[in-house]
């Protein structure tokens, strides 16, 4: 499976840390997010992930903010994206199964690292429900559909 990661500056430490821990369970990682702690404005990445996500060219996404929510709200301006930041491993698994959430979001001053670890495992071992929910997640699509130009 093809995990695309980003991050802004406040979640740079975290990140190495996520994709550590994924490779070593056989994962494969694109980074597309900041290395430094250099102030970076997390919109953009948010944006680039969900659109290379939305494009093909990986499974899920992992986005990593100081809060997790600015760079998943960036992410789900991109059609097709449905992104949720998470701080406990329950919310995790549901946005997968009931969600059908395909890129989530962690915050790296919310959480710490072991935590975060087990949360990111929480989305990536969940798969989508369907039936009902996949009912909801189809007019979650029609509103997206309605105000897009
Ligand atoms: C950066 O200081 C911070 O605003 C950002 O990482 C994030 O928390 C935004 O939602």
């Amino acid at each position: 499976m093809r995990i695309l990661i980003g991050n802004d500056h406040a979640g740079t430490e975290l990140k190495f840390e996520i994709m550590k821990h994924l490779e070593e369970q056989g994962y494969e990682v694109e980074n597309y997010g900041t290395d430094t702690k250099e102030s970076v404005n997390y919109p953009e990445i948010g944006a680039k992930v969900a659109e290379e996500l939305a494009a093909g060219k990986g499974d899920l996404g992992v986005l990593i903010c100081g809060t997790g929510v600015g760079i998943t709200m960036a992410a789900n301006k991109v059609p097709g994206i449905r992104a949720a930041a998470c701080s406990d491993t329950t919310t995790a698994h549901l946005i997968r199964e009931h969600n059908h959430a395909n890129i989530i979001g962690i915050g790296a001053r919310i959480v710490g690292v072991e935590l975060a670890k087990d949360i990111v495992d929480s989305f990536l071992n969940a798969e989508p429900l369907g039936g009902r929910h996949q009912e909801r997640v189809d007019m979650i699509t029609a509103i997206e559909k309605k105000y897009s130009r």
